[in-house]
This record gives structure tokens, sequence and C-alpha cells, in this order.
């Protein structure tokens, strides 16, 4: 038979209570307050009765119905709310995770020295110039006084490539920054014979030879001098180089020596060695660059009079000045990417 009104009341709450999201709820409501639902029904039911049943019969299922959209509507509220709840679950923060953190760059010793180099040869008016690393022969041995079979050149083994060069010879990994005398001289020569500009020029880069241990690396790092004009002498070569000593290590006693020496492309040609006046090296002598008034036949190499132009080249280790400066014993640490060590310079 039949329902009672209080029984479609609560069926239809458990059944409004059972659905898990709005979709299903409006089929549940169809079943109650629908064309064909249980209220409607009760409506058409109610045909039969005189006008005074109609009355009472008429207000109880209002409210029925008043009860059952009640319902309704509470559940509707409730599933919007435990939407929102989830939504807003889904895309909360977590305040209390700790944060990633920025990784903090820093410059390499190495590139430290070579920054302070260009500084310190800037401030003395040096331009600075950039060459190849996959150099020809002439221009790193035969344009420097070296040519083929030269005994010299097996002091500098070196990486080549198999690929020649327009001098018609393999080219090869450069062994020192020397051929950026060449390279830069060559291309600067008529300022000089025109303008009367001097060449006054450093070129810091990387360089390779065949040697590997705690004081050579295969791969690493020059800067070259050249200071070329019509009347410049071995003094200049050691006043430059010995005030730059001086500003590089901040020391105002460094001593600084010229130690006779051999390279094919200068004449003479000097080891430039220096003393620490105080720290841990206090008292030693040091081997730091190689250097020397630049060759005649170099000179003419650089398209230049060697009767009128003259000058002075040094070649030194950018390795050598960063571990005398922090007092770093091993040449490797530079090239294993230890943070540990690195970090000590960030
Ligand atoms: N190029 C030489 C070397 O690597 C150094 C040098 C440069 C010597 C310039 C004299 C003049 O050993």
């Amino acid at each position: 038979m039949t329902q009672s009104l209080e029984q479609i009341i609560a069926s239809a709450s458990a059944d409004f209570a059972a659905c898990a999201d709005a979709p299903s709820l409006e089929n549940a409501k169809a079943k109650y307050l629908g064309k064909t639902g249980a209220v409607t029904d009760l409506l058409k039911g109610m045909a039969t009765l005189s006008p005074e049943e109609k009355k009472t019969r008429g207000a109880e299922i209002n409210r029925t119905k008043d009860a059952i959209e009640a319902a309704l509507r509470a559940r509707r509220d409730a599933l919007a709310a435990d939407a929102l709840n989830a939504k807003l679950a889904a895309e909360s923060i977590d305040v209390t995770l700790p944060g990633r953190g920025k990784g903090q760059g820093g410059i390499h010793p190495v590139i430290r020295t070579w920054q302070r180099v260009e500084e310190i040869f800037g401030s003395i008016g040096f331009d600075v110039a950039d060459g190849p690393e996959i150099e020809a022969d002439w221009f790193n041995f035969t344009a420097l006084n070296n040519p083929p079979n030269h005994p010299a050149r097996s002091m500098q083994d070196t990486f080549y490539v198999d690929m020649n060069g327009t001098d018609g010879l393999p080219l090869l990994l450069r062994t020192h920054t020397s051929p950026m005398q060449v390279r830069y001289a060559r291309m600067h020569a008529s300022d000089v014979t025109t303008k009367g500009k001097p060449i006054k020029v450093i070129a810091p880069g990387r360089t390779y030879r065949v040697d590997s241990d705690a004081t050579h690396s295969p791969m690493f790092h020059q800067v070259e001098g050249l200071w070329i004009d019509e009347n410049i002498s071995f003094a200049d070569l050691k006043g430059v180089y010995t005030d730059f000593l001086r500003r590089f290590f901040e020391s105002d006693d460094l001593q600084v020596r010229f130690r006779p020496s051999y390279f094919p492309f200068t004449e003479p040609s000097a080891e430039i060695d220096m003393k620490f006046e105080s720290g841990p090296l206090k008292g030693k002598w040091l081997e730091i660059s190689g250097s020397g008034q630049v060759h005649p036949s170099v000179v003419r190499n650089f398209g230049l009079d060697p009767e009128r132009y003259i000058g002075f080249a040094f070649g030194s280790g950018l390795e050598r000045l960063t571990m005398l400066r922090y007092g770093i014993g091993d040449l490797r640490l530079f090239f294993e990417g230890d943070l540990r060590f690195l970090k000590q310079f960030a």
C-alpha cells in the first residue's frame, strides 16, 4: 500500500544522503519531486477527496513537499561544500615544506686570476685579445722561429687534429698563447706603421700539452703579453712585469728576478722568478713566466721592420699564479670540479 508521508520524507532523505555527487542527487530528486515522482502521485490521489478533506490533505502534502525540498537543498549544499573542500585540499601548499633553495654559482679560481690579470694590464693600457685554440702549425711554431724538425718543438709535444691548416700541415691544439703574438701583431701592423700606435696587448686563454701530473695538466691557461714600438726595451719588461706581480700579489716588497733562459722566439730570453718576503713561501724563488725581447725574425713575421720596431713578450701560467696566490699545492684540484674545493673561492 501507499507509504505514509513520514515514510516518504524519510526515504527521500535516505536516498539523498546516499548520493555522492550532484548528478545522482538530481536523479534522486526526480523520484520524489519529478512529473512521475512520489509527491505528484500524492497530489493525483486527492482527486477523489471531498473539498474538506482536500484542504487538510493538501496542506499535509505541501508540508511533505517542503520537507523533501529542504532535505534536497541541505544535501546539495553539503555536496558542494565537500567538493570545495576536496578542491582546496588538492590545491593546498604545505608551507612547512623546506624550500628548494637557490644553487649559488661562483667564479672558478683560475678565471678569477684571468679577470684580475686583465684588470691590472688593462689599467696600464694593454688591449685584451682572444684567439683560436685549434691553431695552424705556422702560427704555433714556424712563425715563432720553431721550424719543423727544430728540437725545441719536442719541449711542447701536443695534440694534433686530423686535418691540415692552410700551411699544409696538420692543425694542432696550441701549446702556448704565443701564436697570439703573431696573429694580433699581423692584424695591427698597419696601425703601427701608419698611425704610430704601438702594439700593446695581453692574450689569455687555454693551451694544451701532453703532460699530466701534480703541477702539469694537459689543458691549462696562459696569458701572453706583447709590447712592440720603436724603442721598447728590456727595462720596460722588467718594470711592467714587476709592477704586475706586486699588484697581483698585493705585496710591494715582492722580489723579481730575470734569469737567462732560451726560447726560439725571444733574444735575449729570461725566466721570471719571484720571491715572497712573507707568508708560507717566504724566502723561496719560484718561476712564474717565460719572457724576452722579441726576436728580429719574429718581428719580421709580424709584418714589421725589425730595424725599426722592437719590444718584449712574456707568457705566464694562470694556474701557477692562482696556486701561488691561494697556496694551492696540486693543480689537479682546479679541474676535478669538487665543490668542497671550489666553494672556498665563491
Ligand atoms: N710561450 C712560452 C712558453 O709557453 C713562454 C714565453 C712567452 C716565453 C713569450 C717568451 C716570450 O713556455
